[in-house]
């Protein structure tokens, strides 16, 4: 594979990322992403965030359900904090630029370093990959293409996205490498935060969610107080007091996502959690939990809920979002093609 030709520093700071809208955002979302977007934002860095409905459609979406889910991950982005004012917030088939250059990056990913991925590789476990889509197969390439049609230098996501996110550099690297050009910026990673992996709260060894079968797996964002009391207070766990210290977790996938889930939503480190909880038994520890999950989580599921009664003025937010991110793209990839070789004889 090419060596990286470029460092990110000499591009200018430009936040990008995305989530797919395949179902309900999850409390998984929320803390490995959403809630580091909403930081990003509001330290004044240029942040441009993506719902991937054609990321999403690379597995089968009803397509009634695919729309509203749409709107309501735009709903549940905005309830949480992001200013379409301030963020740049589009879903990504209304920005041409995306699929456009994915194409490109098609032609110049392998097929050996797609067939490395993880996440293609999990999605066809057990099953017979002929008949995985072709798209779930180029679905790093596309990703890659969101995120270099803006140059951007900084990708937050959660843990499970770092493979991805390697091969985006792997792919920009190439690029520049066979043309000959510093084009594209090698994309850092943002995996930070107590949260980067949230885990199913029926297996404390799975990743929580949206597509887990069992909804019990999962906080979802549109879950009311009760429906998240419950769940928390049903959360798998092991008969054991909490540590007092992080050591003391090492073996304890489950009581160490609750402690995980616990530090992320109070803004505290896990080993403050022990701290103050160490020796606590979990008929104790849960009801602190499941009342510091409601306090967070409860205002944004009762503004996202308001948000979704205008599902006109989503649709708007959405549009004037595909625009300045239009914007921005359609300069970078009519270049792309320049480099390439294509004519571009410039009367449309
Ligand atoms: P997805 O729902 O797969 O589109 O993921 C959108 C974003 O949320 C990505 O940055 C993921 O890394 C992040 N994410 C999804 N599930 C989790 C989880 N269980 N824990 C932490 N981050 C997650
Ligand atoms: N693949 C990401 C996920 O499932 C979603 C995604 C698509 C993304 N394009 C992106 C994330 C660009 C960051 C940047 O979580």
């Amino acid at each position: 594979m090419a060596e990286p030709v470029q460092t990110p520093h000499a591009f200018a700071t430009r936040i990008f990322s995305g989530i797919q809208p395949s179902g309900g955002l999850t409390l998984g979302n929320y803390l490995g992403a959403l809630k580091r977007f909403v930081e990003k934002q509001d330290e004044g860095i240029e942040t441009i965030y993506c719902l991937v409905d054609m990321h999403a459609i690379t597995v089968w979406q009803d397509p009634v359900k695919l729309r509203q889910q749409t709107r309501e991950a735009a709903a549940g982005f905005i309830a949480a904090g992001i200013d379409p004012a301030r963020s740049i917030l589009f879903n990504q088939s209304q920005v041409s630029a995306h699929a456009e250059l994915a194409w490109i990056f098609n032609c110049v990913a392998r097929m050996g370093w797609m067939g490395r991925m993880t996440q293609w590789k999990d999605k066809t476990a057990g099953q017979n990959s002929e008949n995985a889509s072709l798209g779930l197969f180029a679905y790093p390439a596309l990703m890659a293409a969101d995120i270099l049609a803006y140059k951007a230098t900084h990708v937050p996501v959660g843990e499970d996205q770092k493979q991805h996110l390697e091969l985006c550099r792997d792919i920009a690297a190439k690029f520049n490498n066979d043309f000959g050009v510093n084009f594209f910026p090698i994309t850092e990673p943002v995996i930070e935060g107590a949260a980067t992996r949230v885990m199913s709260l029926r297996d404390g060894t799975k990743k929580m969610s949206k597509s887990d079968p069992s909804d019990q797996s999962r906080i979802n964002l549109t879950d009311d107080a009760d429906t998240i009391a419950k769940k928390i207070r049903k959360a798998k766990t092991d008969p054991e007091p909490l540590p007092s210290e992080l050591d003391g977790l090492k073996d304890r996938p489950d009581a160490r996502n609750l402690v995980n889930i616990y530090a992320a939503l109070a803004n505290i480190t896990p080993a403050q959690v022990l701290a103050d909880h160490g020796g606590a038994q979990f008929g104790s520890f849960k009801p602190a939990l499941a009342d510091l999950a409601v306090s967070v989580m409860g205002p944004i599921t009762t503004e996202m809920n308001r948000l979704m009664q205008d599902t006109a003025e989503i649709d708007r937010i959405l549009g004037e979002g595909s625009v300045r991110a239009n914007a921005i793209a359609r300069p970078i990839v009519d270049e792309v093609y320049d480099i390439v070789g294509m004519i571009r004889s410039r009367m449309l």
